[in-house]
């Protein structure tokens, strides 16, 4: 099924009909995930065309999280805030490269949704051309709409996710979009500029054929007690695992949802709270991968369960096929971690 090209179904069309059977859809969710699809279609340009429209390197500023901002990043934040602000279907954002939440201006109406993301993930990978993308998540307001929202609206655990996905900028781009009605992925056409239907349904392999780990071993060495154990364990003969690591979640996490496995990125020394943020980056992909029948956790419980304090906190990150997950949780609470 998946991989199949159904030239029938637009993201709009399947946006149309979706969102046309909820009897409370007020239109907001269309616009956004209209005006979202057309803000990927600008990343996506931009991203292709980088080494030539100056758009590689970085922009020699250090962002909040005290890491270097590529020109990228700037470029999909600026755009995707703009896409979105003006529509009457949002009112507030958050952003891994913004400091604090972005109300929508004034003369704009401030809509009933909340916008997070990570403009551009694994922007260390821009520059050697490798598979980067933009991940977000998307929740109902809690104050009333059409006045200023405020923190409460925007700091929120991952349980309330109404959608969430990403775009992911590889040897094609497609946006993969979890809702209530399961996962779906679709693919640009460039020429046609239009995303089609691609992946209808995912779900993850029958974990019997889920062999796949990804993991950054250059830092087993400060990994918490009983995970470098855990890893070993995978490759052992006849075990029958085979490890992948991009360095770009999105990527790693796209390969893992199509084909199976886990992905793991733990507590290290430098980073003793995880590298991932839990509100741009983890409870997106936690959203979907549940959606698609997985499992995620920070180690010890569910991503989705974390109450979230500020907008930039981070978190160990175990996630993808069930049984793995389990697999890990279990032996980092036997270890004590
Ligand atoms: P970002 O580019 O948004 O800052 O995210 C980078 C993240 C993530 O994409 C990836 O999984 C991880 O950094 C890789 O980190 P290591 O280089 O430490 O493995
Ligand atoms: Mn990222
Ligand atoms: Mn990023």
């Amino acid at each position: 099924m998946n991989g199949q090209f159904d030239e029938g179904i637009t993201l709009d069309r399947f946006i149309y009909e979706t969102t046309r059977a909820h009897p409370t859809a007020t239109g907001q969710f269309a616009t956004l995930l209209r005006q979202l699809s057309l803000a990927a279609r600008l990343v996506s340009n931009r991203v292709n065309r980088a080494g030539l429209a100056g758009m590689l390197g970085g922009t020699g500023d250090v962002n909040v999280q005290g890491e270097f901002v590529q020109k990228l990043d700037i470029y999909a934040n600026e755009t995707i805030k703009r896409a979105l602000e003006h529509a009457g279907c949002v009112c507030a954002m958050a952003s891994e490269e913004d400091e604090g939440p972005y109300f929508v201006p004034e003369r704009f109406y401030s809509g009933r949704y909340v916008f997070h993301m990570d403009p551009l993930d694994g922007s260390s990978n821009i520059d050697v051309n490798a598979t980067i993308g933009t991940i977000f998540a998307i929740y109902r307001r809690r104050s009333e709409e059409g006045t200023p929202a405020t923190l409460d609206d925007v700091l929120r655990p991952g349980r309330d996710i109404v959608a969430a996905g990403y775009v992911i900028y590889g040897s094609g781009t497609i946006i993969v979009l979890a809702t209530d009605a399961g996962v779906q992925g679709f693919t640009l056409d460039p020429a046609l500029g239009e995303f089609f239907l691609s992946h209808p349904d995912i779900r993850l392999q029958p974990e019997a054929r889920t062999k796949t780990y990804s993991v950054n071993e250059g830092y087993a060495a400060s990994w918490p007690p009983g995970l470098r154990e855990y890893v070993e364990s995978l490759k052992a003969p006849g075990a029958g695992w085979r490890s992948r690591y991009i360095g770009s979640l999105v990527a790693d996490f796209h390969r893992n949802l199509i084909t199976g496995g886990v992905f793991l990125y733990p507590a290290t020394k430098k980073n003793p709270s995880g590298k991932l943020r839990v509100l741009f980056e983890a409870f997106p992909l936690a959203y979907v991968v549940e959606k698609a029948g997985g499992a995620a956790t920070d180690g010890r419980r569910r991503i989705l369960d974390i109450e979230p304090t500020h907008l930039h906190q981070r978190t160990p990150l175990f996630i993808g096929n069930r049984v793995h997950v389990e697999d890990i949780t279990r032996v980092l609470a036997e270890a004590g971690a």
